[in-house]
């Protein structure tokens, strides 16, 4: 069997079978519109609030906040006692963050933590129930893309998640010409090739990439 393209129209009709978002949600979504924020969007932050709810992840890490949109769809799904840490070095999207964070009733089991990436998990030793890496377009290389998935890998706990977004980089990684293509490439091979994972590309938007350590 063919798979479907997702057109506009069946991403319209999926759309319409997701919940309300909250007020904070959608102001998130409007932002990110509006100023162009990369955020995983309603379909995968559902993705995302599911997993964390099926692997009852109660600490979470996300490497990537931008203004929390993602996080807080991982918080919900990880239920009451669950809290994120949540990694984003712009300063006006970390106060963003906090702040929407603060408002959805979050504050207080929410941290964002405003550095570079590789600095910040220098503090953050886990383990974490998830990792949610969602900067595979933003690292200058495939070295730092290895070093950026030793770091996620190691602070997952076994039987825990490590998700990565952007895994199919828009199509790109099949043909990678570009630098963030080969990184995205160099990730997918990584994940693959490692012993203590099970991982599948779930082919939703970008495609997420979703493992569970043994
Ligand atoms: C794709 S966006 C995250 C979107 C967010 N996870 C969501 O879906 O709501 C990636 C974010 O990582 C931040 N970033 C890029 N490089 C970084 C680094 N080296 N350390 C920390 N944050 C970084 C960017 O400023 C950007 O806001």
């Amino acid at each position: 069997m063919k798979p479907v393209q997702v057109t506009d129209e069946l991403e319209d009709y999926m759309l319409g079978l997701l919940p309300k978002r909250d007020a904070v949600l959608t102001r998130l979504e409007e932002h990110a519109a509006r100023e162009g924020v990369p955020i995983v969007g309603p379909h995968e932050g559902m993705l995302l609030h599911v997993l964390a709810r099926a692997a009852n992840a109660k600490r979470i890490l996300e490497l990537g906040a931008a203004t929390g949109y993602s996080g807080l769809w991982l918080l919900r799904g990880g239920g009451a006692e669950a809290s994120l840490t949540t990694i984003e070095m712009d300063p006006a999207r970390a106060a963003l963050a906090r702040s929407s964070l603060a408002e959805a009733g979050a504050g207080l089991s929410a941290e964002v933590v405003e550095d570079d990436v590789f600095a910040a998990l220098e503090r953050l030793p886990g383990p974490f129930d998830l990792v949610f890496d969602d900067l595979l377009n933003s690292m200058p290389d495939e070295r730092a893309i290895e070093r950026l998935f030793r770091a996620g890998l190691e602070r997952v706990r076994s039987g825990g998640l490590l998700l990565a977004d952007n895994a199919l980089r828009l199509g790109e990684v099949v043909r990678p010409s570009g630098q963030q293509a080969r990184n995205v490439a160099t990730y997918n091979r990584l994940v693959a090739a490692e012993p203590s994972l099970v991982a599948v590309i779930v082919p939703l938007r970008d495609g997420l990439s979703v493992a569970v350590k043994r």
